[in-house]
């Protein structure tokens, strides 16, 4: 996982059966690239060794206080500040009531309390306490100190009892850092996003449409999300199951997208229009079914419908980043860049829909995306989760563009950069 190679964790482990599944876990992030240390505290070391971890992380392990690192830095704090992330697991209700109430008295509880970097426990314990009043007191003094954390899963405990305690699986514990570890930079935006096609009917049971599945769209709510967004979702008729955290709208029509974005609008600071909308809508909708029956196939006569993303483009606010999608068969970059400019975006994320693995149905795309001040950014192919990181990362590039333009500093280059 990409999202992991290169970091630096560190893994405390405390003194709970759970520590064995420890081990898996250090396996797993240095096999996704992570470069793991390991603080064990005291009562760890009884149920697995020190040597277990450190063979596994192919770094040295470390459980005293006072244990020194390269030359004279105090281990704790070297420790601590090199690291992307620590996690705790298993995390006994013992370090929980340690960490909550300010207490330091080994290397790990000390380390905690001497790092800004972000904390993820992952607890495991008896259901009791678990359920205990402290150990609940605790949890809620930590979640108000900003600290995550993954579980506990319910299941049946070391102990033989059926409960909440047992710690999370390695896997689920990976997934919990590494949105831990994603980058909270729309934290405060308000991100309003299209996707799907629309359908336009042609009577009660037939309609004009698209191939579009949605799948662009819904990945770039859960990314936007993940990076700390408030999202809404407008979407037209897909098989997708709604992105948790996310208010969806769904809409048929052109005519319905318009409204519900229109409505949203003024709400949002980013605007991100994935939808393949239908450019054209028959002129009239039989109230019934058209019967074949003894005639010629009736012609379709087509009338125009609204360009949502250009009335956007005309009306937005100097605050608000506005980024379209071009799904092109030809001419990408000629046909992205008109629209760039014809619909006074900030941004625009071209793709060819012929190419393979980047069709509408397909979990991957690969784009090219042209920003209003003449960048150009290529995106290969990857899964559509990734891509929408990336078209994301663009958009808290163009924000941190227009605060620097805000703050007064030297604009760098066209357009765009004097909004804000
Ligand atoms: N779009 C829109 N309303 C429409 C048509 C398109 O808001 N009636 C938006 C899409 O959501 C997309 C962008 O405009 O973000 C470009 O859509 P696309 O279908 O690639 O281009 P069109 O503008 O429809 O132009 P053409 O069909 O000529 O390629």
């Amino acid at each position: 996982m990409p999202m992991l190679r290169g970091r630096e964790i560190l893994l405390g482990v405390t003194g709970g059966i759970a520590a064995y599944k420890s081990v898996l876990l250090c396996r797993d992030l240095t096999r996704r690239g992570a470069n793991v240390h390991v603080v064990m505290t005291k009562n760890a070391m009884n149920f697995v060794t020190p040597l277990t971890f450190q063979t596994i992380s192919g770094n040295p392990v470390t459980h005293e206080l006072f244990q020194l690192f390269s030359g004279s830095e105090i281990g704790h704090v070297s420790l601590a500040d090199r690291a992307h992330a620590l996690v705790v697991a298993p995390a006994t209700a013992n370090i929980l009531g340690k960490v909550a109430n300010g207490l330091a008295d080994d290397f790990l509880s000390t380390m905690i309390m001497a790092t800004r970097v972000p904390v993820l426990f992952a607890p495991a314990m008896n259901v009791v306490m678990w359920d205990s009043p402290a150990v609940q007191r605790n949890l809620a003094v930590l979640r108000d100190a900003g600290h995550h954390f993954v579980g506990p899963a319910a299941g049946e405990l070391a102990c033989g009892v059926e409960g909440r305690g047992k710690m999370a699986d390695p896997g689920q514990i990976v997934e919990a850092l590494e949105m831990v570890l994603t980058p909270n930079d729309l934290a405060g935006e308000r991100v309003l996003i299209t996707a799907g096609p629309t359908i336009e009917p042609i009577d009660p049971v037939r309609f004009v449409s698209n191939h579009s599945s949605g799948k662009m769209g819904y990945a770039l709510a859960r990314a936007a999300r993940r990076r700390g967004a408030e999202v809404r979702l407008v979407s037209g008729p897909t098989a997708l199951a709604d992105p948790v955290g996310v208010a969806v709208t769904r809409v048929e029509t052109a005519a319905e997208m318009r409204d519900a974005v229109l409505r949203d609008a003024p709400w949002s600071t980013v605007i991100v229009k994935a939808a393949a909308v239908c450019d054209w809508r028959p002129s009239e909708t039989a109230a019934a079914k058209i019967k074949k029956r003894g005639g010629a196939p009736p012609a379709l006569d087509l009338e125009p419908n609204p360009d949502i993303l250009e009335e956007l483009g005309r009306t937005k606010r100097p605050d608000q980043i506005l980024v379209g999608f071009a799904a092109e068969t030809g001419d990408l970059e000629v046909n992205a860049k008109a629209k760039l400019a014809a619909k006074r975006l900030d941004a625009i994320v071209a793709n060819d829909v012929t190419a393979p693995g980047s069709g509408f149905h397909a979990d991957t795309n690969a784009v090219r995306m042209f920003t209003a001040d003449g960048r150009e950014v290529g995106v290969p192919l990857m899964d559509k989760d990734r891509v929408a990181d990336r078209v994301l990362g663009l958009v808290a590039k163009l924000r941190k563009g227009s605060q620097r333009q805000v703050a007064g500093k030297t604009p760098k280059g066209g357009a765009f950069w004097t909004e804000g």
